[in-house]
């Protein structure tokens, strides 16, 4: 299909321009879903609302009854649509696809499901047209086997990215249903960050404790904010992608403001007015290089937002098999995500087109202490990925990037 068309189609399902009212339809669940994750967790963070959109999407087709009413409520979707809420994402995935020389952008979605339950044929049709995804009979009992079977297919549909999606201790005789969704995006900034430039400086965790780690530097002319509310301060920062498809948002909270009290305070309504009121600005940019690959299973944040039926012995999965005895067991996702300097390839900057004028005026935002980032998909209006980074050392590439400075 001509992209254009495409695009146009796209917004107009999605209802059209920045910041409306369906954006943040969208966005809360995705603000919903940040908050009950990271009630649970300290560390670094790392989802996607849009991919968790997918593997309930795929129940969802599935489910009735209060197993299907509990999804619907959490994901804010109408009564009546016979699946066609998740033209959208078919729509995304598609446009996506056509789009991949300027990006690398994997997703593996797939059910797994006990031998002997008998699927039936409508339900494997819609998952394969709205998700692109498979329904796989595994024996469970064969936790080695079955934990071998699905991490080898993730990570050959992550091109090596996502590798040990599962360990044998993760299922047993009682694992019924297991979905699965793994995502790895990788793209070359619009303005990329010269590696001479990056230079060790310290990093204040939350605790106090600093870790010295590289951090990138720029100078650029972006969409930049400064916000306040409820006294507190923080700054957001926007570094799209090449092609403007995406954009990573980063919101630092000023020094001194502790970066839970950030996360309470957001709404779906706040973010896209942040978007919407962000200018462009020059801006003096250091950023910590990082990486975050993280597995969640969504079982406990998704008891938060009252999903829980599906989870339970007895549910109406009756979409799915005739069987009452299916339920869900997990559901997983693991996310890869790293920022460097460019993305992969040999410096050829195109970052410093502005002189460097040292001015009082010039905003500085120096991520040296814990944010909040955002990756967005623009034309859509989707939230691709939502995170944390707490510790930029933490993730077990320090050799490689002391190495490489
Ligand atoms: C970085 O942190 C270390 C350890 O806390 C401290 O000794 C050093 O002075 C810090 N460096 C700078 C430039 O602040
Ligand atoms: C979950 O249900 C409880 C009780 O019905 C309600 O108070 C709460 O707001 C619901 N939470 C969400 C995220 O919908």
């Amino acid at each position: 299909m001509d992209k254009i068309l495409l695009w146009s189609l796209l917004l107009a399902i999605s209802g059209s321009q920045a910041s409306s009212p369906l954006a943040q339809d969208k966005t809360e669940f995705a603000v919903d879903l940040y908050q009950a994750v990271c009630s649970s967790h300290k560390k670094n963070v790392l989802f996607s609302p849009l991919g968790t959109k997918v593997l309930l999407g795929m129940i969802q087709l599935g489910a009735r009854g209060k197993a299907q009413e509990q999804i619907r409520r959490a994901l804010k979707t109408e009564e009546d649509s016979m699946g066609e809420e998740f033209s959208m994402l078919k729509l995304f995935f598609s446009a996506i696809s056509e789009k991949k020389q300027q990006f690398t952008f994997n997703l593996a979605n797939a059910i797994y499901l006990q031998e002997g339950f008998t699927v039936k044929e409508q339900y494997l049709h819609g998952n394969q047209h709205f998700f692109q995804s498979t329904i796989k009979l595994v024996d469970f009992q064969d936790a080695k086997a079955c934990a071998d079977t699905i991490s080898t297919w993730v990570e050959s549909r992550t091109d090596g990215k996502i590798k040990d999606m599962f360990s044998e201790q993760e299922f047993g005789p009682l694992t019924r249903l297991v979905l699965v969704n793994a995502i790895y995006f990788k793209g070359d900034w619009k303005q990329k960050f010269r590696k001479e430039d990056t230079e060790l400086m310290n990093f204040t965790k939350r605790d106090g404790a600093t870790v010295n780690i590289p951090m990138m530097k720029a100078f650029l002319r972006t969409r930049y904010g400064y916000f306040s509310e409820a006294s507190m301060g923080y700054q957001i920062l926007e570094l799209p992608f090449k092609g403007d498809d995406f954009s990573l948002n980063i919101i630092l909270p000023a020094e001194g403001i502790n970066i839970e009290d950030i996360e309470k305070q957001i709404t779906a309504h706040q973010i896209w007015k942040w978007f919407s009121e962000m200018r462009e600005e020059e801006v003096d940019i250091r950023l910590p290089r990082f990486k975050i690959e993280h597995k969640l299973d969504f079982k406990g944040a998704l008891h938060s937002l009252n999903i829980t039926e599906i989870f339970s012995g007895g549910c109406d999965l009756s979409g799915i098999t005739d069987s009452s005895e299916l339920y869900v067991s997990k559901i997983i996702q693991k996310v890869f995500f790293e920022i460097n300097e460019d993305g992969g390839e040999a410096a050829a900057s195109t970052g410093m087109d502005i002189p460097m004028i040292m001015s009082l005026s010039r905003n500085q935002f120096i991520a040296n202490r814990p944010f909040l980032f955002i990756m967005k998909n623009n034309p859509t209006e989707s939230i691709l990925f939502m995170g944390r980074l707490m510790n930029p050392d933490s993730e077990k590439m320090r050799g490689r990037d002391l190495d490489s400075l």
